[in-house]
């Protein structure tokens, strides 16, 4: 069975997916659009497909499923398009910028019967699968508490278009928070309440790469925040995530258990490398890692998407795993300016790990 795969925003991370479309044995890049139709066209030429409007790609009979690839301002209003079209939609993150938009996303989706999938999918990859496995065998007893940092100095000094990573839905806990929110639940669990501080560093950044290297952009949200996260099992986890930082030796994610310790690979990453000192041990152990996904598998969410909706199954990174993160960062921001802890009112279980066996084809 062929499966028609179009893609919506053909940007710097579009390449990636193309590139990742081809491990998927049945699927085929079927047409591009992007508001950028010269943009659009330069990525059909480089993957081989056709570049397209956006409405025809969205009436397109041969497309099943959509990768929304534009940034975090469009996702909602895009992956609603695609869904109002029968299409599943599988979406970069944030899910959306707001609560509301995501709520009505994925109740229509869900009166449409088609699926919503949200990126990250790192959690699918090695190291994050590894850490379960480590959680889930009991290696570090009962996770008491966690610390988790993303300290750099923005994608202003590299990223060509960087104005969408300063306004809402962008700065540092939207665009990285993510990865260490997803890789959190999956791990511990769902979150019950957040506590947030959060600044402006600087009213204006500087686009350092690119034709318009060199123009002052506006800063319109939080560049530095802290917070506080207390999951629904009682583990208490510390995540500090910047745009401000030149420097940092802080690790990426630890989580603290009553036996011992295990140190997280970067979850904006697919590979390790995993680590675990358990109780009065001397030295760190690293550990092998449980399949072979390392390498940089964006687009292994809709490749498990594709073969849930074949198999009856949900899927993995799904759309109710990336509301709950949504919600976490939503309120983190709202409790930094209310100083009160937001309980969450989503809830959602621990996403199944992946088998060892399993190929990018027939994933279960
Ligand atoms: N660049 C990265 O390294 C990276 C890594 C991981 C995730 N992401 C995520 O991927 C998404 C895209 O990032 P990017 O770096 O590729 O950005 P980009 O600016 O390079 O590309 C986004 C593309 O979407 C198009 N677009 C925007 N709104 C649109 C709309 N309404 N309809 C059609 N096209 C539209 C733009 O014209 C542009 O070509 C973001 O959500 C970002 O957080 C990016």
């Amino acid at each position: 069975m062929t499966r028609g795969i179009g893609i919506i925003g053909t940007g710097m991370i579009a390449h990636i997916y193309a590139e990742n479309l081809r491990r998927i044995p049945d699927a085929t890049l079927v047409a591009v659009a992007d508001q950028d139709a010269a943009r659009a066209q330069a990525f059909a030429e480089t993957w081989g497909t056709r570049a397209v409007s956006l409405d025809a790609l969205l009436q397109d009979p041969a497309i099943e499923a959509v990768l929304n690839l534009t940034v975090p301002q469009a996702h909602a209003a895009v992956s609603r398009q695609i869904v109002q079209a029968g299409k599943h939609v599988y979406a970069e993150k944030p899910l959306a910028v707001d609560l509301t938009s995501a709520q009505v996303l994925l109740e229509e989706a869900a009166q449409r019967q088609v699926r919503v999938g949200s990126a990250p999918d790192t959690f699918l990859g090695a190291g994050l699968q590894t850490c379960r496995k480590v959680l889930d065998d009991g290696w570090i007893g009962t996770p008491l508490a966690g610390t988790a940092f993303m300290l750099r100095h923005g994608p202003d000094d590299w990223h060509p278009h960087a104005e969408f990573f300063y306004e809402p839905g962008g700065g540092p806990l939207f665009d990285v928070g993510p990865y260490y929110l997803t890789a959190l639940v999956f791990l511990l669990g769902p979150i019950r309440r957040v506590l947030g501080a959060a600044r402006v560093s600087a009213p204006t950044r500087i686009i350092g790469a690119g034709p318009r290297a060199g123009e002052r952009i506006a800063v319109h949200t939080p560049t530095h925040v802290a917070a506080h996260l207390e999951f629904a099992s009682g583990a208490l986890v510390t995540l500090v995530t910047s745009f401000d930082v030149w420097a940092s030796d802080t690790p990426w994610m630890e989580i603290y258990g009553t036996e011992g310790t295990l140190a997280v690979p970067d979850p904006n990453t697919f590979g390790g490398p995993v680590r675990v000192r358990r109780a009065r041990q001397e030295r760190w152990a690293t550990l092998p890692l449980v399949h072979g996904w390392e390498d940089n598998c964006r687009g292994l969410g809709l490749a498990d998407l594709l073969a849930a909706a074949t198999q009856g199954r949900p899927h993995r990174a799904d759309g109710a795993l990336a509301y709950h993160v949504l919600e976490a960062m939503v309120g983190i921001l709202r409790s930094s300016e209310t100083g009160q802890w937001h309980t969450l009112e989503s809830q959602v279980d621990r996403p199944a790990p992946l088998g060892v066996g399993p190929t990018w084809g027939d994933l279960t």
